[in-house]
């Protein structure tokens, strides 16, 4: 770790203890009446984001895509897509996002590309082609079956067959996605150039997409049945895709992406969709030996389950996992895995509130999902609506589509999303209550909580790196001391009562409001669900 990264406090990077928003910009404002939203509407409601108290967007895929996966099939990594808007549309956001405080982060897919990128279309051509060694080809086996027993994220075969060569090539996930092959040096060397493309116009950093799963074994091996060890959401199938991902030659990547990006001034960030469950190996991804990546999204928090135990259990296995000074992050909603105010909390206001203050309050980087700001849940998009190919293609699933539906802001047709008489590219939820508008104007609502919370964690930087102490965990309740103020959660839909070890001092933000001010004191009686802030002493 550079020494910069294990100061605390004040000297600790911008990006330490930040709070982020993802914006899937397709669904978050139209600006032009076409259905769709885009840069422009981001631009126009910045100060919306601005009341939020946030440091930084994330911007769902912006690049040129045929869409067969929503923008993660990309075909020009230095474009802008036309859907979303132009160069100078994105310009403008940034300058003018930044001059408010908020940084960018655009998401970057470097495991695969579209099918119809160029450098895939010409690599298709033959043997012989010029980029044809960027992507990974491989003979059939015997019988024309293929070269091995990979398996795709939609659970065929990670391989098809291309009649002019008479070769497989290989793609994780949809047929339309081709792997890069990493194992070419020309691919790295694209790649850090794509970084600086962006990084000199202004942009904070990188989501980056698949970040486990760049390099793949050279020697293709079959990967074994998966174990009981092996969590459901890691699984290709039935396998544990040790060698079709998780490789350990990925780490170089993050070396050298990692001088590039601290080589700016400010220091720019890579964010990393890591999907690994162990936490060991998570903190593999911030680099041991050498630093990596900045932050790396924490999947075995997105999956646990919403009770004191089970969440106080996998924070202290975050923290625990991760090399010395490395930033944890806590996010519960993203576009593929739903929003948590319907996998955790049923829907129920209050249980929303009390899972944004644990979040807001652990010693980390968080990460809020558009519309989790104002408990809005997933919906039911009808079968007949549904376009995720990704999720259709797997019978069963939930559907990716139910947490990417439109933002509501207003009660009216369309929510203020895009015009009434526009047909919106995915329906709305019930927006009749659920929106910005009607939570503006309501004390309780959750908007208003967050936006207390949002500017009190922004205010005394209580996510910058701080040991956690927990005070008391019980079936109901965790109550922990991190970041310089304590944390009183009853994590159950009964009340408690709670006995501390000592006193705690004012209570700073409350879901009981009416307590806001006043002393916590050392015995507290909680509502359902009834979290609070408080000074130490
Ligand atoms: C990531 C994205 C997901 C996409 C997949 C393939 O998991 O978050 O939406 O389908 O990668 O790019
Ligand atoms: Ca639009």
């Amino acid at each position: 770790m550079a020494d910069r990264d294990r100061l605390s406090g004040d000297a600790a990077p911008w990006w330490s203890g930040a709070t982020f928003y993802q914006v899937y910009v397709r669904s978050w404002q139209d600006s032009n009446g076409d259905g769709t939203g885009d840069l422009q509407g981001i631009y126009e409601r910045l100060d919306y984001l601005g009341s939020l108290g946030i440091d930084g967007i994330w911007l769902s895929p912006t690049m040129p895509s045929p869409n067969t996966d929503w923008g993660y099939d990309v075909s020009d990594y230095k474009g802008v897509h036309p859907d979303l808007g132009t160069h100078e549309d994105l310009s403008r956001l940034v300058k003018e996002a930044r001059n408010r405080g908020i940084s960018v982060l655009l998401d970057l897919v470097p495991n695969h590309t579209s099918s119809a990128h160029p450098w895939f279309v010409e690599a298709r051509s033959g043997p012989s082609a010029e980029y044809r060694d960027w992507y990974v080809w491989a003979p059939p086996k015997e019988g024309n079956a293929p070269p091995n027993n990979w398996i795709s994220a939609t659970g065929a075969p990670a391989w098809t067959y291309d009649e002019t060569s008479g070769q497989y090539y290989l793609h994780n996930f949809l047929p339309t996605q081709p792997d890069l092959n990493w194992w070419n040096p020309a691919v790295h060397s694209e790649f850090e150039s794509v970084l600086r493309y962006w990084w000199d116009r202004g942009v904070a950093g990188f989501r980056i997409d698949v970040a486990h799963g760049l390099y793949k074994d050279d020697q293709l091996r079959d990967d074994p049945p998966a174990t009981d060890a092996d969590p459901p959401q890691t699984r290709r199938g039935n396998l544990s895709p040790i060698y079709s991902e998780h490789r350990p030659e990925v780490h170089q990547v993050y070396r050298a992406w990692r001088n590039i990006a601290d080589s700016y001034e400010p220091g720019r960030v890579l964010l990393g969709e890591t999907w690994e469950f162990d936490h060991k190996r998570l903190g593999d991804y911030y680099g041991r030996e050498a630093p990596e990546l900045h932050l790396c999204f924490n999947f075995p928090f997105v999956f646990s389950g919403f009770s004191a135990k089970e969440i106080a259990k996998v924070v202290e296995s975050s923290l625990a996992g991760l090399p010395a000074g490395a930033t944890p992050t806590w996010t519960a909603s993203n576009h593929d895995v739903g929003r948590f105010p319907t996998r955790w909390c049923g829907g129920d206001n209050r249980a929303v509130k009390a899972a944004l203050l644990v979040m807001a309050t652990l010693p980390g980087t968080m990460v809020l999902y558009y519309g989790d700001e104002l408990g809005m849940t997933d919906v039911d998009v009808p079968p007949e609506l549904q376009i995720d190919e990704m999720s259709l293609a797997q019978p069963g699933h939930p559907g990716r589509d139910r947490g990417r539906t439109p933002m509501p802001w207003t009660g009216e047709k369309n929510a203020g999303f895009t015009v009434p008489s526009a047909r919106p590219w995915l329906p709305l939820g019930d927006h009749s209550s659920l929106n910005v508008q009607a939570e503006e104007a309501d004390p309780q609502s959750v908007l208003n909580f967050w936006r207390r919370l949002g500017r009190l964690r922004r205010s005394r930087k209580i996510g910058a790196p701080s040991q956690l102490e927990t005070l008391l965990l019980d079936d109901q309740c965790w109550v922990y001391r991190a970041g310089g103020v304590v944390t009183v959660a009853n994590l159950s839909p009964e009340a408690a009562r709670v006995l501390l070890p000592r006193q705690i001092g004012k209570v700073l933000v409350s879901s009981s409001p009416e307590k806001e001010a006043g002393d916590a004191g050392q015995r507290l009686s909680l509502g359902p669900w009834e979290v609070l802030v408080a000074d130490e002493a």
